[in-house]
């Protein structure tokens, strides 16, 4: 139980990584707070967290929105009196370089993937202060260390969010604020199923993913959820400002 008694809101915890963060912190004995714009997919994860007898709720929030980030603030507020840990979880994935990328497209990536993580700490972090200190988790990629081709928006919105949290960490650490991030490569979820459906050839480009890491293959969500779990417990008390690649040694070449 390495989260006992812990607050921990994780956005986009309807699906994929988010979900395996929720259901395995749940284990360890968190109140997770589900964030997440489908109702859907938040209540589903709910429902298999509440299966097992374990606390959570579920907060419908679209993260675009600092009105509904601040409502869901008040709603685990008025629920758990805390929140101890932030994961920063939801993004979107568009392709394209600088020609091919619609102006809204990089408005939107950059809604989700950076501005919002940057509204869910401004009025967590205030909250985690107040109770003693936190963590915060920030879900990057391997593409925020590397450029990969033709994803522009999405490669900028990831290395801003190591910028975020290398920010967050030397400004907060005096207030024990601890931030950290977890650059994930290809894992295999809806985000990455969806974008492989798109292809000419989906069996194909999935292969090609699986050959340019050495290990050969995909990640699994729950994979990831376990570097995002250490993070997230005291076993890292000493770590803050610090990037945790899990991506089967793509950015190691
Ligand atoms: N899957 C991968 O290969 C991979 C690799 C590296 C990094 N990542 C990152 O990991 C994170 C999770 O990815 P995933 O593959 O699990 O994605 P996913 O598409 O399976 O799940 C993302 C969730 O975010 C939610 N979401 C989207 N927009 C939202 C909004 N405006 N407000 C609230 N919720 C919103 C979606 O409803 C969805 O449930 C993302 O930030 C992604 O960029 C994923």
């Amino acid at each position: 139980m390495r989260l006992e008694n812990k607050v921990a809101v994780i956005t986009g915890a309807g699906s994929g990584i988010g979900k395996a963060t929720a259901v395995l912190f749940s284990k360890e004995g968190a109140k997770v707070v589900i964030v997440d714009i489908s109702k859907k997919r938040g209540q589903e994860t709910l429902d298999m967290i509440r299966e097992k007898e374990q606390e959570a709720i579920f907060v419908p929030t679209d993260i675009t929105d600092s009105s509904q980030i601040k409502s869901m603030v008040a709603k685990v507020m008025e629920t758990y009196g805390k929140i101890d840990i932030l994961v920063n979880n939801a993004g979107l994935y568009v392709q394209g370089d600088v020609i091919s990328t619609g102006e809204d497209q990089w408005d939107e990536i950059m809604a989700v993937n950076l501005r919002a993580a940057f509204l869910c700490c401004k009025y967590c972090i205030s909250q985690m202060i107040k109770g003693g200190g936190g963590v915060v988790i920030n879900v990057s990629s391997e593409a925020g260390l590397v450029a990969i081709k033709n994803q522009v928006a999405y490669n900028v919105s990831k290395s801003g969010l190591i910028s975020l949290t290398k920010s967050i960490a030397v400004d907060f650490a005096s207030q024990n604020i601890r931030a950290n991030c977890v650059c994930p490569g290809t894992t295999e979820t809806p985000l990455v199923t969806s974008a492989l459906a798109k292809q000419a050839d989906p069996a194909r480009a999935r292969r090609a993913l699986e050959e340019i890491r050495p290990a050969n293959r995909l990640g699994k969500p729950e994979e990831i959820a376990y570097g995002i779990l250490y993070l997230a417990s005291d076993e890292s008390l000493y770590a803050t400002g610090a990037i945790l690649s899990i991506d089967g040694g793509y950015t190691a070449q």
